[in-house]
């Protein structure tokens, strides 16, 4: 990439970018030609029906998996990580759906998982407990999470506060892109709310945030950007004001899709006397026109 278009992505605020992007598991294509342009400040929401490749995409981003076509650029430049470890140290930060944290540990010394802070001696690390509970209650103060005891068990936690500690987490340690995958799907509407909340705040900490969900509601509350994948392919790709929530329901629901299954359901279910066997009057599913029970 040269000079002119690299200086364009920076004034643009780009972080990331896919373009054109696919990836096959053996002979499963998961992926096909799918791009996303994730800039600071904003949540791009990509929503899709469960096997629709949005987990693989994250995956993609957050250095887990490689893409086997197309390009992927990070700040402009087109990048390979062979980790999440790697994809992290360019400031891209992944909260998966199955959270990893050890459940008996404190909230702090989870939040400092993996980057501990401490002094060398006698060749070991000596944890520096006061300071990291400090500074764990500081952050979660910072993205506005009032929880008072961060030496609870994390196990202890609600699912809904457990993503926003990782939220806080990873703002706390400097990431610029943020990746959730599903936050919502396990929560109640309460809880969900409260994460959408931390997800709008690391929005407005300036992050990018790539939000995954299956809920159209959930993303329109909170999205700048929607990307509908279907069977591994890009089905739509809307800035906010070019779409509306009920057009967005309609295309996750699969349109026509859903129009057809709205036939299906509005038809009688058995018509003649009832089973108790094996449905012997005829398939139900089928493609098959039948006749409408006529009406009373
Ligand atoms: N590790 C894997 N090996 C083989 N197939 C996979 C693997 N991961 C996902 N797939 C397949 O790829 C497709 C997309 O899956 P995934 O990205 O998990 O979708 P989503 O997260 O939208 O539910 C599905 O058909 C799924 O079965
Ligand atoms: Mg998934």
């Amino acid at each position: 990439m040269n000079n002119d278009a690299m200086n364009n992505d920076a004034m643009n605020n780009e972080l990331l970018a896919l373009e054109g992007v696919g990836k096959s598991y053996g002979t499963v294509r998961a992926l096909q030609d799918v791009s996303l342009t994730l800039r600071a400040g904003e949540i791009s929401c990509v929503l899709g029906d469960n096997g629709a490749g949005k987990s693989t995409l994250i995956k993609i981003i957050s250095g887990l998996h490689h893409h086997d076509e197309g390009s992927y650029t990070v700040g402009g430049e087109e990048v390979r990580f062979d980790s999440p470890r790697q994809a992290l140290d360019r400031g891209i930060a992944t909260v998966y759906q199955d959270l990893a944290v050890v459940p008996l540990m404190p909230v702090w010394r989870n939040f400092f998982l993996g980057s501990e802070q401490g002094h060398r001696r006698w060749g070991g690390l000596r944890l520096d407990a006061d300071a990291m509970r400090a500074t764990t209650r500081e952050a979660l103060a910072r993205m506005g999470i009032d929880l008072h005891d961060v030496d609870r068990p994390i196990g202890t936690l609600s699912g809904g506060q457990r993503q926003c500690v990782a939220i806080a987490r990873a703002v706390h340690f400097g990431a610029r892109v943020l990746i959730l995958d599903e936050p919502t799907a396990a929560l109640g509407v309460k809880q969900s709310g409260v994460v959408l909340k931390y997800v709008t705040a690391a929005r407005d900490a300036g992050l990018g945030v790539v939000l995954i969900t299956h809920n159209p509601h959930h993303a329109y509350l909170v999205g700048d950007h929607f990307t509908l994948l279907k069977r591994g392919r890009m089905a739509g790709s809307h800035p906010r004001d070019e779409i509306g929530l009920e057009q967005l329901t309609t295309e996750m629901a699969g349109g026509s899709d859903l129009a057809e299954l709205s036939h299906e359901l509005a038809r009688p279910a058995v018509t003649g006397p009832a089973v108790t066997g094996p449905a012997v009057t005829g398939p139900t599913t089928t493609a098959e026109p039948r006749e409408e029970r006529p009406q009373p």
